[in-house]
């Protein structure tokens, strides 16, 4: 089997929107990114996804497309964009951008026709999207035609007059769904991808992906995600891409798709596979819910971290892809709660320690690891006070929907502040300068207050740091070639302990981990005469751990 160079790449997500404001704006732009390469590089960070830089209304922060061929203004110019793919080439570092294929803006070209009877392109846009005529209610009035919910909350379909017709959209109501079915406007996204490939792009991450198809007898259900996620035509669109643009560019796919089963990942990611190299499933994301909760029910809902189910998830993805295809190691990403706040502890006297131990529990797995901006130094959840503090479009819906149910403001904003995706998306502190050293202006999104002690800055300059904690991990994970062992797991039925043995061709290793806040006792299932502790966060190496301890015992053969 060919070696490919994304197996042994260490990647790295930048929300462009918060991650460093080079104009002073308040918003994080191309040049930014291009200002911190060499920080990421001495990460040991070699590719970046970058979160998408087109032109839009930013209803859902630039996933809501407006033209695939412009960068936003307020994160820079092509010429911008050109100079970042060139600095980062430069210092053999890769860039990928986000595809969005699912839906555009409603202020796309396309939909500003598809709408208006009147536009003198109308009839060859109108089937670039998904129409319906409504139902006729027994009262003879005209309704929804299905009870389809959105994943933002609220109906999949919205009302447009001038046609007289309802629009699917299943994210938010400015993001209407495109029609896969329609191949003009698949040849349309094609052309669109291949001049960015031209351009010099090394891979896309495809957004929403097995959202592509959708069930067009439009049968009646609530919420109805099966009827628009995972059928099993979206399939074949991926492959048509793959075959067509992907595979012969040579190009890294990480696919989004959420829920697929064993023998689906192989065929998402499979070495075989005409799809994708890397995929990003959720099932390791949200296993700390609490179904009881009908205030702020579903992914909302907080309830105690259950790491075996988390152990059973990475442990699963491991087996699936062992020699058969390539795995992917992350924590989150910006649709999703800080790790340390989710998973770890992020009070004042564990969140750097519970930091370095999820980290040391995740990164010496085999795969491809995707770091989150931030994760490296131990960013928290946000401490916003206001509904007004937050941007996500999510936000508001939701927001709506938990007063409805009984909740009380105070219940609510926990909710968000525990769950909301904006919790991934406050600025990145650089500093303890004024705004953190990310912006010369008030930040588009508030600054989480701890700012001022969680920065990069002081990661720097301290040897203890989550951050110089990160670059050791990364630089074991490459001597080591940790991206290439089978590891065996243990402890699988502890619900405080998490520990894997590696047994390679030049060394052993036993990777243990304490997720809880109360010392444990451990057992190895080894012998580790003749191991020595290679990275840990605590100086302790009595047989007891420490809360939310973590050790990478080492014996080269
Ligand atoms: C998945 C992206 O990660 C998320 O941020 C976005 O809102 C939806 N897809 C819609 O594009």
């Amino acid at each position: 089997m060919k070696k490919h160079w994304w197996q042994d790449a260490v990647l790295y997500q930048v929300y462009l929107r918060s991650f460093k404001d080079s104009n002073g704006d308040g918003i994080g732009d191309i040049p930014g990114i291009i200002s911190k390469l060499d920080y990421l590089k001495s990460l040991g960070v070699n590719t970046l996804w970058v979160s998408p830089h087109y032109d839009s209304p930013m209803d859902d922060n630039g996933y809501d497309v407006r033209d695939f061929y412009k960068v936003a203004k307020e994160y820079g110019t092509l010429e911008d964009f050109k100079a970042l793919l060139k600095a980062a080439h430069d210092r053999n570092m890769y860039i990928l951008i986000d595809l969005v294929l699912n839906h555009t803006s409603d202020e796309h070209a396309w939909f500003e026709a598809a709408k208006d009877p009147d536009h003198p392109d109308h009839k060859k846009y109108h089937d670039y999207y998904i129409w319906h005529p409504g139902k006729i209610s027994e009262a003879g009035l005209k309704e929804k035609p299905t009870q389809w919910i959105s994943w933002f909350g609220g109906s999949v379909w919205e009302y447009n007059a001038p046609t007289d017709e309802y629009y699917l959209h299943i994210f938010s109501k400015k993001m209407p769904d495109l029609n896969w079915r329609n191949s003009a406007m698949k040849n349309d996204l094609k052309a669109m991808i291949k001049w960015w490939i031209d351009l010099g792009i090394d891979g896309f991450r495809v957004d929403a992906s097995n959202h592509l198809e959708k069930n067009w007898e439009f049968p009646d259900a609530s919420p109805g995600y099966e009827h628009f996620s995972s059928l099993p035509k979206h399939h074949e669109y991926l492959q048509e891409l793959a075959e067509e643009l992907f595979i012969p560019h040579e190009l890294l796919i990480i696919g989004e798709a959420g829920g697929a089963s064993k023998e689906e990942a192989l065929d998402y990611a499979g070495f075989d596979s005409k799809k994708f190299n890397l995929l990003i499933h959720f099932s390791h994301v949200w296993v700390d819910g609490d179904d009881s909760n009908r205030l702020t029910p579903g992914k909302w809902a907080k309830g105690t971290v259950q790491l075996k189910k988390i152990k059973e998830a990475l442990k699963h993805w491991v087996e699936v892809f062992h020699e058969k295809g390539w795995n992917t190691l992350y924590w989150h990403n910006h649709d999703h709660p800080r790790i340390v706040s989710h998973y770890g502890n992020d009070t004042d006297t564990y969140r750097e320690k519970s930091a370095k131990m999820l980290a040391l529990m995740l990164y010496v797995l085999p795969g491809t690891p995707i770091i989150y901006q931030g994760e490296e130094i131990g960013m928290t959840n946000v401490d916003y006070q206001n509904l007004s503090d937050f941007r996500d479009v999510e936000v508001f819906t939701e927001y709506d929907n938990f007063i409805r149910n009984g909740a009380t403001h105070e219940v609510a904003m926990q909710a968000l502040r525990d769950r909301s995706r904006d919790n991934a998306r406050s600025p990145m502190p650089w500093s303890d300068e004024a705004h953190g050293g990310f912006s010369e202006q008030e930040p588009w999104i508030p600054m989480v207050k701890n700012y001022p002690t969680i920065n990069v800055k002081k990661n720097r300059a301290e040897k203890d740091s989550i951050l110089s904690f990160y670059q050791d991990l990364l630089m074991i994970r490459k001597s080591e070639e940790l991206a290439y062992q089978n590891p065996r797991f243990d402890e699988q039925e502890s619900t405080a302990l998490f520990a894997y043995q590696i047994h390679g061709k030049h060394h052993d290793i036993y990777v243990i981990g304490n997720f809880t806040n109360q010392p444990q006792v451990f057992h190895p299932d080894l012998d580790l005469k003749g191991y020595q502790i290679k990275l840990s966060n605590d100086a302790n190496s009595g047989p007891q751990l420490t809360p939310y301890e973590a050790r990478l015992y080492l014996k080269k053969r």
